[in-house]
């Protein structure tokens, strides 16, 4: 297929986009994690780019290798990826999309040394990370915003409940709890919530929900 990168939906525009886990350490030898592929995020930074933009992919530990013509900034903790994602939207952002996993908490205290088992329980004291969507979307100039959203039940609620709260133009929630589905397939079914409307798509390859994606949020963006 040849790609119109001028004509593209997104043509011209600057986006930025989250992906995969968040690592918390613990030790030198353990860390606190979600399941995450980042395969989502990943085939989102590819649709974009083949709609025209010019896409910053910040990427916790994924195993996929960085797309051809995508900007690809590795980091490991929430922290990091606040800092990355702060300092790819100061460069210039039209369109911040996250979809990463992150861990919502970290532990409070990193050992310098490998923790050795001793009593029978032991209890890790955890302390809240930074949102980087919220915080993002937040800014007083913030650029269009989607969210993700992964659900086990309420989904609808659950979704527009996290556009509302985060102040975000879009969210894609995500029902993790149907097997074969969100985590490390290729396959996702999911549904966009805006304001004034939503649309579900799939059961698809993540490829094909990522085009259908970048279709819906540069209609909205248009419309802007
Ligand atoms: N997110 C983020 N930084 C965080 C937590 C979440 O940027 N520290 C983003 C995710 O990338 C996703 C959206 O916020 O786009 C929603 O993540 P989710 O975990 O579903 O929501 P939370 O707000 O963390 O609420 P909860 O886990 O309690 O359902
Ligand atoms: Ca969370």
């Amino acid at each position: 297929i040849d790609k119109q990168p001028d004509t593209g939906k997104l043509a011209g525009k600057r986006v930025v986009i989250t992906a995969g886990p968040t690592r918390e350490p613990i030790d030198p030898v353990r860390y606190i994690s979600n399941h995450s592929s980042g395969k989502m995020g990943y085939a989102l930074a590819v649709a974009a780019r083949d709609a025209g933009a010019s896409v910053v992919l910040v990427s916790g530990p994924v195993n996929l290798p960085a797309p051809a013509g995508v900007e690809v900034r590795d980091v490991v903790t929430a922290e990091d990826m606040l800092k990355a994602t702060c300092r790819a939207v100061d460069e210039g952002c039209d369109l911040f999309i996250a979809t990463a996993a992150v861990a919502d908490y970290r532990p409070e205290n990193l050992a310098s040394d490998k923790i050795k088992k001793s009593s029978e329980a032991m209890a890790l004291s955890l302390v809240r990370n930074p949102d980087t969507l919220a915080t993002i979307a937040a800014r007083p100039d913030a650029p269009f915003t989607v969210g993700f959203a992964a659900e086990t039940s309420d989904v609808a609620r659950y979704a527009r409940d996290k556009m509302q709260r985060k102040n975000l133009r879009m969210i894609v929630a995500n029902d993790v709890s149907v097997p074969g589905m969100g985590f490390n397939s290729d396959q996702n079914t999911v549904t966009v919530f805006w304001p004034g409307g939503q649309e579900s798509i799939g059961p698809a390859s993540k490829t094909a929900i990522a085009v259908r994606l970048v279709t819906l949020i540069g209609n909205h963006l248009e419309q802007e």
